[in-house]
């Protein structure tokens, strides 16, 4: 079975500050990097470095074609993806402060320039059993969802970054959704005492999908029917965190599509955002295979 990954492509424009700016506030960066981003394009990075095949569809304008030259060098096939002459590739500022957190302001450019047509042709390529991983950078995540649904995909939901659209998409339709605990209680709705109460209601409230959620420094939880497995989460030194949950989704598919058991894809997937965490950088932190199997001897 293979991956598609319709989604997003950015440019981040990366600044390391003291700490996030202020309202009103003018500060100094001390650096500035021009990387590879996106969710989209992050996941389908993932997704390649873990070993899956994957495609990724996305939408970008000229400048952006060196994204897709990365992305190839990692062994995504991008030929699905348009190149437009329209507008601008999507681009992300992003101040890192010194904990490794960040803050991100997003211009979607390209990126919310799907037609139905162009979905309409990537889905084309894949049939029964395949995932469609899709996250909320781009716009049609409805209409791509249904459609890829009627063929007998796999849905993968990332609802991230979450706004008030997303309560309009087909959620029943979702096999797998990859949520942080913010987006977790927003799409619960509901305040939870803890994180695996909160892993289990939301696999009650979508009762026919898998829930996987993530929690920084507090491991991640996969819950199905009110069921919920932790694994801890590995104790690294954060240098940068932009793009750890877009390493966890890709390694934590898969290591599922390999018949990995769900404790074993969380360990995985926990190793892979801890090596990602502790480097900079957004795809190109996203460490190989061999790394994160490496890192445990
Ligand atoms: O998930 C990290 C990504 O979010 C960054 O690469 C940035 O482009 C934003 O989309």
């Amino acid at each position: 079975m293979r991956f598609l990954v319709l989604g997003s492509a950015n440019i981040d424009m990366v600044f390391s500050v003291d700490r996030i700016v202020n309202p009103g506030e003018t500060i100094s960066s001390r650096t500035l990097f021009r990387n590879a981003g996106g969710k989209g394009a992050n996941q389908s990075a993932a997704l390649a470095k873990a070993g899956a095949d994957v495609s990724f569809a996305g939408n970008i304008g000229k400048d952006g074609i060196w994204l897709l030259d990365k992305l190839s060098s990692y062994g995504v096939d991008v030929s699905l993806s348009n190149v437009s002459d329209e507008g601008f590739t999507g681009q992300a500022i992003i101040q890192v402060d010194d904990s490794g957190e960040n803050a991100i302001v997003l211009y979607p450019g390209m990126n919310r320039n799907f037609t139905e047509e162009h979905i309409d042709n990537v889905l084309n390529h894949f049939s029964y059993g395949d995932y469609l991983v899709l996250q909320n950078e781009i716009n049609l995540v409805d209409y791509a969802i249904t459609e890829a649904k009627k063929q007998g995909m796999r849905i993968v939901l990332n609802p991230s970054p979450f706004d008030s659209e997303i309560e309009k998409f087909p959620l029943d339709l979702v096999d797998i959704f990859f949520v942080n605990e913010i987006e977790g209680a927003k799409l619960l709705n509901e305040v939870c005492d803890d994180y695996e109460e909160m892993a289990r209601k939301l696999s009650v409230k979508f009762i026919s999908s898998s829930i996987i959620m993530t929690a920084g420094s507090n491991g991640s939880y996969f819950a199905e029917k009110g069921n919920v497995i932790h694994a801890e989460a590995e104790k690294v030194t954060a240098v940068d965190t932009t793009g750890a949950g877009d390493t966890f989704t890709g390694f934590f598919l898969s290591a599922i599509s390999s018949d990995r058991n769900a404790e074993d894809a969380l360990r995985i997937a926990n190793r892979a955002a801890g090596i990602a965490v502790s480097r900079k950088g957004a795809m190109e932190a996203i460490p190989n295979i061999k790394a994160v199997f490496q890192s445990k001897n």
